[in-house]
């Protein structure tokens, strides 16, 4: 196994659901985060951006735990590590923080150790971290993604998105943790709402296969989760009613939420009233929220060139958002 100095990889944000698609439909974001990792004599974290407050700078860290886990899969040891950091995703916001961290470490580690696991080893042993398919398909394949997980496995399909759509993200300025959103669930839901959620994630995938703009609006519905979360995300259910007249072609709970996600056409005029009126709209239920324009990322992670010479940061520098 050829063992690689360090490596670094470039890691995509995601939204999951899509509406109706709970815990199956994800799609990767233009939002980063960037990871190194190299061999060391011992472990070393530097963790860079104002998303990294409070993350551990050690063993306990998510990236050197899931590096980990890839070496005892591969059956190499690699025990210390120099791991490097800096993201631009905003975390428990529902824009796949976790997933990406998660599917981050698992393709890093695995070019540190000469790539020997396949992607969907590193798919399966993703959504077993994360408990779900949608992000971190995501974030490892980029595009849009129909996933079905049953516990060990995960397949899934991967499409290019419309080459017209865009995103407009609305990230209110509170976290909500995925676990706190899941409790609003209930156990059971009625047989017509899952037929009305099987509907419309048909015809969601359907429609984003083909490229039928004009179907997005009914498809990206939802009766088995939103309903339920709204309570946690003040001013949700008006925009999810109101956003479709205001120029959004759909839109949902990004996630888990709090983020709300609207699609729209790229370069309608109409975006930026979309955007003020998102903002508004959050800001009478008493909530300040910024808004991102985000398109689909088409690649998922990748490794990029290590040079020894530029730090992560010199490399990243002039890319990155924020
Ligand atoms: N499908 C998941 C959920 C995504 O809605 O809970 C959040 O990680």
């Amino acid at each position: 196994m050829s063992l690689k100095e360090g490596v670094r990889i470039r890691v995509p944000a995601s939204t999951a659901n899509l509406g109706p698609g709970f815990d199956t439909l994800g799609m990767a974001l233009s939002l980063y985060a960037w990871i190194e990792l190299r061999q060391s004599d011992q472990s070393v974290f530097e963790l860079h951006g104002s998303e990294m407050d409070g993350i551990p700078r050690n063993k306990e860290n998510l990236i050197y735990k899931v590096a980990q886990m890839v070496f005892e899969e591969a059956g190499v040891s690699v025990p210390e590590l120099h791991v490097g950091m800096y993201s631009e995703i905003p975390l428990t916001r529902g824009l796949g923080s976790s997933a990406s961290a998660i599917v981050g470490a698992l393709a890093a580690a695995n070019a540190l150790i000469g790539s020997p696991l396949p992607s969907s080893k590193l798919f399966d042993m993703a959504a077993g971290l994360e408990k779900h398919p949608d992000n971190v398909g995501a974030s490892l394949f980029g595009g849009f993604i129909a996933a079905a997980w049953d516990g060990k496995h995960a397949d899934y399909v991967r499409i290019d998105p419309p080459a017209e759509l865009e995103t407009l993200v609305l990230i209110p300025d509170f976290q909500l943790s995925t676990s706190k959103a899941r409790g609003a669930l209930p156990a059971q839901v009625p047989l017509s709402d899952a037929v009305f959620n099987i509907s419309r994630s048909s015809l969601l995938t359907a429609a984003l296969s083909t490229g039928r703009l004009d179907l997005i609006r009914s498809a990206m519905n939802d009766r088995i989760h939103q309903p339920y979360r709204a309570e946690l995300v003040p001013g949700m259910t008006q925009i999810l009613k109101e956003a479709p007249d205001r120029g959004a072609l759909g839109i949902a709970l990004s996630g888990a939420g709090p983020t709300l996600i609207a699609f729209v056409k790229r370069g309608e005029q109409q975006t930026e009233h979309l955007k003020t009126y998102l903002l508004d709209t959050m800001g009478q239920h008493g909530i300040t929220a910024s808004v991102m324009l985000l398109s689909p990322d088409q690649e998922g992670v990748c490794v990029l060139d290590y040079d020894r010479s530029t730090s992560l940061m010199d490399m990243i520098r002039g890319e990155v958002r924020i």
